[in-house]
């Protein structure tokens, strides 16, 4: 008997035999974007700074995962706004479907952002939930809640110095109504995307950018009150301030 994960592997395989003839699953489809009913506050983000006079080359040549930061100061807010754009920016639009600076399969975008904040200008210490389409964030629950967040990353204490940390989840239905149980693999695709899209921007911006895929799924599923099964963490990223 193979592992679940060999299982997977072999059983979402898409093959000429049973491409067109598999039974669909009649998966119910997922709205393309999510609004809290009644968030604690919505704050507009700044038009991003889209700075660092760094050439994608350089970038790329640079880029390492770097977990030392300067925890005592603040990141600026037009900088983290050039981190989202960058991470989940709409750059154009085609019918009713907004397309994003990261590529998403099928133009599905099951991928939610929220964020850690600890330490960032004009923003208070909270948890928040990024709106692609309206580019504001939606305070979430007040308070620095880096302890928590360090503790559910399996104490990697860089989480604790971060001046923000990216949380990301996935709605699951948004992909699974088209790709059904390969729709997992997907959602992982599109976070790698995502993550890479914030190392580079931070690379591009001067910041210390650190994927983070070692956590106890259901301690942040908790923290933003994700149910584990239709909405879930795949990913996080811490961002800082980095530490000369
Ligand atoms: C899917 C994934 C998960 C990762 N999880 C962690 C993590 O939990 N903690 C950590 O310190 N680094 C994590 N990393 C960063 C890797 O350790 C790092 O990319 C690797 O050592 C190569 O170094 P570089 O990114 O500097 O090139 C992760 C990277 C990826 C792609």
């Amino acid at each position: 008997m193979s592992g679940i994960g060999e299982r997977y592997q072999q059983e979402t395989k898409y093959t000429r035999e049973d491409l067109y003839g598999r039974a669909r699953q009649r998966h119910r489809r997922a709205a393309p974007f999510k609004d809290y009913e009644e968030p604690l506050a919505v704050i507009p983000l700044p038009e991003p700074e889209l700075g660092g006079n760094v050439d994608l080359w350089e970038a790329l040549r640079h880029r390492r995962s770097r977990r030392s930061y300067n925890h005592a100061v603040a990141l600026r807010s037009e900088v983290l706004a050039a981190l989202l754009w960058a991470t989940q920016g709409i750059s154009a639009g085609k019918g009713e479907i907004l397309f994003r600076t990261a590529p998403s399969a099928g133009a599905l975008y099951p991928v939610e952002t929220y964020l850690s904040v600890r330490a960032v200008e004009t923003l208070q210490p909270g948890l928040y939930h990024f709106r692609p389409e309206h580019f504001d964030l939606e305070l979430l629950k007040k308070g620095d809640h880096s302890r928590e967040l360090t503790a559910a990353a399996l104490a990697q204490n860089m989480v604790q110095q971060a001046q923000v940390t990216f949380i990301w989840s996935a709605i699951v239905a948004r992909a699974l109504w088209k790709y059904e149980d390969r729709a997992y693999r997907y959602i992982y695709l599109d976070a790698g995307h995502i993550a890479q899209n914030l190392y580079l921007a931070g690379e591009a911006l001067g910041l210390g950018v650190c994927a983070i895929g070692a956590l106890f799924d259901d301690e942040i599923n908790g923290l933003f009150d994700l149910d584990g099964t239709d909405e879930t963490i795949v990913y996080m990223a811490t961002v800082g301030v980095r530490a000369r």
